[in-house]
């Protein structure tokens, strides 16, 4: 199906879940380990994770050392997604295997970790980062330890004008001394849920690592793996990084 308007409007939680977080193959268990890993590293306080879409996996280490979690997503859907999975409804997306394989790498529980992850969330709020003004609604206040963003930026728009508006606004949420946790599609232009398609804007490691060091980031960690067989991308790519200046 064609990319036009908002292409958003297509989206369907249900189907995306499917798509991408039905099983954890290779693609989600390296997601998984890198963010153990990060975690296990830094110790952010205030974390917010931009783009969250239906999803909470990204958060699970998190919630090790965070005392307060701030989502943001665009689609109310998604945010209603999440919060079935916050009430621990029967029609919540099943998230346990992933506490599971969590609860693994930290030789924790996983209902420990759920739990722990529930207790740390504070909010489930809007965001647009092809805002003009800002980029959320709420309050600035606390200021973030760590900007979490996870198949957002480079998945929202196959446009270099709005993809550069787009990292530009998600840049300006880091503040200085802090940390940046991102995962991104490497060199994709679209990717697909169910019957629809959406745009992607073609990123990879050289130009990433550029792109940071130019926006004052040091420490800058960006690992690959290559994308799972019949996927619209070429590879999943983590990166953490810390902002100097
Ligand atoms: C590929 S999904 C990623 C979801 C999740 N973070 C993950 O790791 O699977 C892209 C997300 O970006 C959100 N999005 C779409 N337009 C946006 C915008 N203008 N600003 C911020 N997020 C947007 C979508 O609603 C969707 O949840």
């Amino acid at each position: 199906m064609a990319v036009t308007g908002d292409p958003f409007q297509s989206f369907s939680a249900q189907l995306y879940l499917q798509e991408y977080y039905g099983d954890i193959g290779e693609e989600n268990q390296f997601l998984l380990s890198f963010l153990h890993e990060t975690y296990e590293l830094w110790n952010p306080k205030v974390i917010w994770d931009i783009g969250g879409g239906p999803t909470i996996y990204q958060l699970i280490s998190a919630s090790r050392r965070a005392s307060q979690i701030r989502i943001f997503e665009y689609l109310e859907e998604n945010r209603n997604a999440v919060k079935l999975w916050q009430q621990d409804s029967p029609k919540s997306f099943d998230w346990y295997p992933y506490f599971e394989a969590v609860a693994l790498l930290e030789k924790g529980q996983g209902a420990a970790i759920e739990a722990r992850l529930r207790n740390v969330i504070q909010s489930i709020e809007p965001v647009n980062l092809f805002s003009e003004s800002q980029v959320i609604d709420g309050s600035y206040d606390p200021t973030p330890d760590a900007i979490s963003s996870h198949f957002c930026v480079e998945s929202i728009t196959s446009d270099p004008e709005q993809f550069e508006k787009a990292w530009s606004n998600l840049m300006s949420l880091v503040p200085s001394g802090k940390y940046l946790i991102m995962s991104l599609l490497k060199n994709a232009r679209k990717y697909s849920a169910g019957p629809y398609d959406f745009p992607a804007f073609p990123v990879e490691e050289i130009g990433l690592d550029a792109r940071l060091k130019k926006e004052g980031f040091r420490e800058i960690e960006i690992r690959t793996i290559p994308a799972e067989h019949g996927r619209d991308y070429q590879g999943i790519i983590c990166v953490r990084a810390i902002r100097q200046n």
